[in-house]
């Protein structure tokens, strides 16, 4: 009696193990596990990888920065450069205290790679969720022999916030060659301030020399981010968007690998992300600042999580008549004085006007340079005389006269706070 009772007991338990094993697997999709080893006293062998960019050993491939994705299931992404014509199958090897795993990994190479050899890639590796993974590698096969000379990636994002650090940051995908507009860039950075923004990200592979001054004082001020992106010491990246023009290994010195990186690093630091180049500033034109703007959008546009906004072209060969802002201070600073250039291009007809966004990175998958390419929520065109971008460059119709562009002047309306905040800035980064 006893026996029997003891027997069913056990029967009855081991059951209800094996339907929630069953259940766990079937509702979570995860991947069957390769191999599982437990380091033990080898822990401290395990190297994690501080480098912007990292091999993966064995392959044509690199690994760069590694987050949670609480969206999908806790899988782990890894922001990945991958060599299309060499897809072979990976691993993932993620660890937890002694124990490390591993699984197939699932690669999803982004659709806009623009014909270049290398693309922007995600890796995904689906994890048996017994506890929170801390670093990961991926591998071309699951064993974990050599597990002493892998180079691990921290997981970030392990902890999914709902309040933010930061409402507005400003990605500034790649900064190369010897860039040295440094009038724009300071007061690009100081209208962003105006506007809200309280951090800004830039990747870097190389820069001017006075430039290199701002950046400093920007970053030791707390308000700038630098991430280091040595690209070129990996790869021949292309100075170009076009394969077959511009040549080279990859997209414009990685500009689609930055953008996702800087999505994902700031989902739980940041409300809004704003993509944008470095001579692009994102211009409320009905609303003092980005803040109020996008509240109305939270009012109206709930369910929106990315906002496209119109590129205009403001050109550097046309110059307001009065010359007030041409000022003496600023004679020896290099660049281009974007307050004396308020002559916007006119749309054209049947040329569709690019877009950058602001966008709520949790609602980002996947992104491109003008759009996403996988979001989650709606997406929304935002009404030109809302919001624009006052974009300072070379013109793209150069031969119009200045009757033909239209008078903008929305920085003007800032220039009581911009002047002497762009002043102050040139002043502590010893440019004046
Ligand atoms: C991984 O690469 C190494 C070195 O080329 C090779 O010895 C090994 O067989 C490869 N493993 C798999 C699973 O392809
Ligand atoms: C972000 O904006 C909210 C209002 O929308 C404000 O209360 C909060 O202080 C802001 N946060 C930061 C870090 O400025
Ligand atoms: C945005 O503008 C409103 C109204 O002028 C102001 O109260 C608020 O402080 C501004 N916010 C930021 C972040 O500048
Ligand atoms: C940008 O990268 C270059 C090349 O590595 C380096 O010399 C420079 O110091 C970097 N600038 C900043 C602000 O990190
Ligand atoms: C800017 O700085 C210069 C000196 O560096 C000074 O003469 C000028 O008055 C300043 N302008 C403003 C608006 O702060």
């Amino acid at each position: 009696m006893n026996r029997t009772h003891t027997l069913y007991v056990f029967l009855v338990i081991l059951m209800v193990i094996i339907i929630w094993l069953l259940n766990r697997n079937s509702k979570y999709g995860e991947e069957t596990l390769l191999q599982s080893v437990d380091l033990g006293s080898e822990k401290s062998r395990s190297k994690i990888s501080q480098n912007p960019i990292t091999p993966i050993k064995h392959t044509k491939h690199f690994m760069v920065s590694a987050f949670m994705d609480h969206r999908f299931n806790e899988a782990i992404r890894v922001i990945s450069i991958i060599r299309r014509d060499s897809l072979q199958p990976l691993s993932c090897i993620y660890c937890y205290d002694d124990i490390c795993q591993a699984v197939n990994a699932e690669v999803e190479i982004h659709s806009d790679h623009f014909g270049f050899p290398f693309g922007a890639s995600d890796i995904l590796c689906k994890v048996a969720k017994t506890q929170t993974a801390t670093r990961v590698t991926i591998s071309n096969g699951s064993s974990m022999l050599d597990i002493q000379n892998m180079d691990f990636l921290p997981i970030r994002n392990t902890v999914e916030k709902e309040t933010f650090k930061f409402n507005f940051t400003v990605c500034i995908s790649n900064l190369f060659g010897e860039y040295n507009n440094v009038l724009q860039f300071v007061q690009t950075m100081e209208m962003y301030k105006l506007l809200g923004v309280e951090h800004v990200v830039i990747y870097n592979t190389s820069c001017g020399s006075d430039l290199e001054k701002l950046l400093q004082q920007y970053v030791k001020e707390g308000f700038l981010e630098v991430v280091q992106w040595p690209i070129n010491q990996f790869l021949n990246p292309s100075s170009g968007w076009n394969y077959q023009v511009h040549k080279g290994d990859l997209h414009y010195y990685g500009q689609l690998v930055n953008l996702n990186e800087c999505v994902y690093r700031h989902m739980y630091q940041s409300r809004y992300v704003l993509l944008n180049d470095i001579d692009e500033i994102i211009m409320p034109y009905t609303h003092n600042n980005l803040t109020l703007m996008m509240k109305s959008f939270e009012e109206k546009q709930g369910s929106v999580g990315v906002f496209l906004i119109e590129n205009h072209i403001f050109p550097k060969t046309k110059f307001e008549d009065s010359g007030k802002f041409r000022r003496p201070e600023w004679k020896n600073i290099p660049g281009i004085n974007i307050m004396e250039h308020i002559y916007r291009e006119p749309d054209r007809k049947n040329v569709f006007n690019p877009t950058k966004m602001i966008v709520n990175p949790r609602s980002v998958v996947q992104t491109s340079v003008h759009s996403t390419l996988k979001n989650i929520g709606d997406v929304y065109r935002v009404p030109f005389d809302i919001c624009h971008i006052v974009h300072v460059r070379v013109p793209l119709q150069g031969h119009l006269p200045k009757e033909k562009l239209y008078v903008d002047k929305r920085v003007w309306d800032f220039e009581q706070e911009l002047i002497p905040n762009v002043n102050n800035t040139l002043c502590n980064s010893g440019l004046l």
